[in-house]
């Protein structure tokens, strides 16, 4: 930071900063090593508004630790989950070794070289400029954590993959009544809709102080994945999220406007729900009653589909008939996102007959496949190769192009 040499340079900067979060342009954030103030790092958005600068600088005595390598890989999530970016860029004079690294070691594309872009004491220095793409920083991410034996970087430690309150006890690892446990879990999804995000946002019988931190962490990561791809979309790309439920990713889906979401669910209870949240976010989402493996569109009527904890669900005999819905109103070259949970350590079969439990005292029985990311690779394979992804415990994620 050259411009930055008094007390009064750093209040104009802080004041600048400030001026930017407080607009929505920016955001500047410290370093922070124990209580020392190690550095600085934060973005700022250029044109059009979701392609976001990030600059960083950090002192003498806290180089060469991988600080900023960890600060810089935080902003770019944060800014890719939950701040709408498509594109991230950092530059970085030619000969400041030490800042293009980190930006090298995220997996920054080198973009080009401005020549002469700054002015230093010692004379005119090129650029570096490095960009990534949310959709590359999810697979680069993704498809580091799926086939990486070692636990995410970023999350800690690995934790025990039961969420509490669900699968509150395994009765039997086979199938037996298929038909059964279908008009089961119907009238539970149904009977649930009220109490469903409360297993998202780990309310009361869901918390769990020892895995909650992680669970949000993964969370946020499961919002950038689907943000990466919503973005990914050529604009005006209709979308269908299929087995809707309260509209979580519906809402992803239907923002910014010029994407036509829709969302299915057999449950009008979950419509309902899904309506009122697409409703106070202000989106607009066509929300239709109907089956997933009879859906009411017409051949080609999508661009892309995406399907978050229903796959899992389903019994090997709808499964195809899962896959040949999704072909034929999805259109050839489309893009299929499926979510699901994932198989942890404390699971012991492949597919369970959970007993539910709901605020009432009613249980229900579900069925729940558990998939590992090649798992999940495995059961679309009718449906085309998958690109997968997970998280350290609950998520695993497949992309299919039809
Ligand atoms: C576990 S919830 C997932 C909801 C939402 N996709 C999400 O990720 O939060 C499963 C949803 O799929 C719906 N569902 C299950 N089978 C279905 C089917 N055959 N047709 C339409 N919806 C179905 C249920 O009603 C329920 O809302």
């Amino acid at each position: 930071m050259d411009t930055t040499a008094t007390p009064r340079d750093t209040a104009s900067f802080v004041g600048a900063a400030e001026a930017q979060s407080d607009v929505g342009t920016g955001l500047h954030l410290a370093i922070r090593d124990g209580g020392t103030l190690a550095g600085v790092i934060g973005y700022r958005r250029s044109e059009p508004p979701a392609n976001l600068d990030i600059g960083y600088w950090l002192g003498d005595g806290f180089e060469g630790r991988g600080l900023m390598t960890m600060a810089c890989r935080a902003l770019v999530t944060h800014v890719f989950a939950a701040a709408a970016a498509h594109r991230v860029q950092i530059r970085a004079a030619a000969g400041n070794v030490r800042s293009r690294a980190v930006a090298e070691r995220l997996g920054f594309r080198l973009e080009g070289v401005l020549r002469e872009a700054e002015h230093l004491p010692d004379g005119w220095v090129d650029h570096c400029v490095y960009g990534m793409l949310a959709r590359d920083w999810v697979q680069l991410r993704g498809l580091r954590s799926g086939f990486s034996s070692s636990p995410d970087p970023e999350v800690p430690g690995r934790l025990c993959t039961h969420q509490p309150g669900h699968a509150q006890g395994r009765i039997a690892s086979a199938c037996a009544d298929d038909a059964a446990i279908d008009g089961e879990m119907a009238a539970y999804f149904e009977a649930q809709a009220p109490e469903y995000d409360d297993w998202y946002e780990r309310r009361g019988r869901y918390a769990n102080p020892q895995t909650d931190a992680a669970w949000f962490d993964e969370l946020a990561r499961l919002h950038a994945v689907v943000r990466a791809f919503r973005l990914s979309l050529p604009g005006g790309a209709s979308v269908l999220d299929v087995g809707c439920g309260t509209g979580r990713w519906t809402a992803v889906l239907a923002e910014p406007t010029p994407f036509a979401a829709a969302g299915l669910d057999r449950s009008s209870a979950m419509l309902a729900e899904a309506q009122g949240r697409i409703a106070r976010l202000g989106l607009r989402a066509l929300l239709v009653r109907g089956d997933a493996l009879d859906l009411p569109f017409p051949a080609a009527a999508f661009a892309a589909a995406l399907s978050g904890f229903v796959f899992e669900h389903l019994s090997a005999d709808h499964r195809s008939r899962f896959f040949a819905e999704l072909r034929r109103v999805v259109r050839p070259g489309g893009r299929v996102l499926i979510l699901e949970g994932r198989r942890g350590a404390g699971h012991t079969s492949d597919v369970e007959i959970q007993s539910r439990l709901l605020r009432d005292g009613r249980h229900f029985r579900v069925r729940q496949t558990l998939f590992t990311a090649a798992g999940l690779c495995q059961a679309l394979s009718p449906l085309g190769p998958a690109t997968t992804g997970e998280t350290a415990n609950f998520f695993v994620w497949a992309e299919v192009i039809l």
